[in-house]
């Protein structure tokens, strides 16, 4: 990682002959063309926005690609999950056909974690293959699922049940887009960068717990070194284990209770994933803590931190959810393997496991502790 005052952070992701460069800086989108163009195996491009984000920089962007020589036609597609049905993917996918695409055009996904995974996912597909960059414009997906090559689309049996791993050939992670984005979702993103310090980092974890207020407020230094430092952690662990048989489990640290508690609410507005990934996490330590691994603090910490920075550190706000409704959801969880649950756990902050053969009914009484102590 190269870093100066002036220039964007260089995070490389080391992929033997798809290793990739992620951008880290603010103002990147004024240089994008520059930027983008020695990626490109022709000046065909397609740019991919969602309806908010293309209002924002679409335009802009579009025009300095066409300034700079090169072909580009920007497709929008709805804000939000739905995006992510096999409607609208196969919407999309006839949309770019319909513009003769060939295999050296590129697509650039402009957007959250949603543009970015369906644009992913077309780019795997389309002609058995095509290029494609990421600039994304939430905290979220600076951190996390811009990078690693993670692409899906939702099916009715679960989320992200459909997908690839296919990686970009370039990240553009302009903090200056983050300037129009929802402190809600700021802060939601904010949960994933928390994740990497307790995972695989405890001097970023506590550097975070001193800088977590400043983050979340986009204070330019601590948010470019929050976004690098996630990044550069995320792509340690993706060039270690690129499919997920390995490390890259840690990354879904919080996540097996995220995923329950975001089916129970629809995968909506109710909860947002960063927020489901910070009670997640909460709950995570109680459990690292119960198998004898961590002190009961660390849980407390967390969740005075999570509190402090606007993020939900229990479900209080979430009335009606119940165990018998919880527990359905860990069987069906990825990691889970012939019916016994497996769980991401903290052995000391900064170290995370992979614990094997949980026991059903101890998953099923921490979580009761736990909504007793929400609901009160
Ligand atoms: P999102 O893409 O829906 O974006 C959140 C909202 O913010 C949207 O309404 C969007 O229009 C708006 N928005 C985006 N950028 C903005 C900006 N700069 N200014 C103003 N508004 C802006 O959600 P997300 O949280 O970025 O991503 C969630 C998705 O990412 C989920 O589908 C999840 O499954 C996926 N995900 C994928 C990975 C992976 O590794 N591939 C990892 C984590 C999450
Ligand atoms: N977001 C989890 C992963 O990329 O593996």
């Amino acid at each position: 990682m190269t870093n100066t005052m002036n220039n964007p952070v260089r995070v490389p992701v080391a992929l033997g002959g798809r290793s990739y460069d992620i951008m880290v800086g603010h103002g990147l989108l004024a240089n994008a063309a520059a930027l983008i163009a020695p990626h490109l195996r022709s000046p065909r491009t397609v740019l991919i926005a969602d309806a908010a984000v293309a209002k924002l920089y679409g335009e802009p962007l579009r025009a300095s690609l066409l300034s700079h020589g090169m072909a580009c036609e920007l497709i929008i597609v709805p804000s939000g999950e739905a995006t992510k049905s096999f409607n609208a993917f196969e919407t999309l996918l006839n949309t770019i056909l319909a513009l003769g695409i060939d295999r050296k055009t590129t697509l650039i996904a402009l957007g959250g974690g949603v543009v970015g995974d369906v644009v992913g996912f077309a780019a795997s597909v389309l002609l058995r293959g095509i290029d494609f960059i990421q600039i994304p414009t939430t905290l979220l997906a600076q951190v996390d699922s811009s990078v690693g090559g993670k692409t899906a689309i939702n099916s009715v049996h679960g989320k992200n049940l459909v997908g690839s791993f296919y990686q970009p050939r370039l990240v553009l992670a302009d903090l200056a887009t983050l300037d129009s984005l929802p402190p809600r979702e700021r802060a939601a993103g904010y949960g994933e960068v928390l994740k990497y310090g307790l995972i695989m980092n405890a001097e970023f974890y506590q550097w975070c717990l001193r800088h977590g207020a400043d983050i979340v407020a986009l204070q330019p230094e601590y948010t470019q070194r929050a976004v690098a430092a996630s990044c550069s952690m995320k792509a340690d662990i993706v060039a270690r284990d690129e499919q997920e048989n390995d490390v890259r489990a840690w990354l879904n640290f919080g996540h097996t209770f995220a995923h329950a508690l975001e089916a129970e609410t629809g995968f909506g507005s109710a909860l947002l994933h960063g927020e489901a990934v910070a009670i997640g996490m909460r709950m995570a330590c109680r459990l690292s803590h119960q198998l004898g691994y961590i002190g009961a603090q660390v849980e407390e910490q967390l969740k005075q931190h999570l509190q402090a920075v606007g993020l939900p550190a229990d479900v209080s706000m979430l009335p009606g959810l119940t165990v018998e409704r919880l527990m359905p959801h860990f069987a069906r969880d990825k990691k889970s393997e012939n019916g016994a649950l497996n769980f991401v756990v903290l052995q000391a902050v900064g170290q995370a496991v992979v614990q094997k053969n949980i026991a059903p009914e101890f998953i099923a009484q921490l979580l009761q502790t736990m909504l007793e102590e929400s609901y009160g």
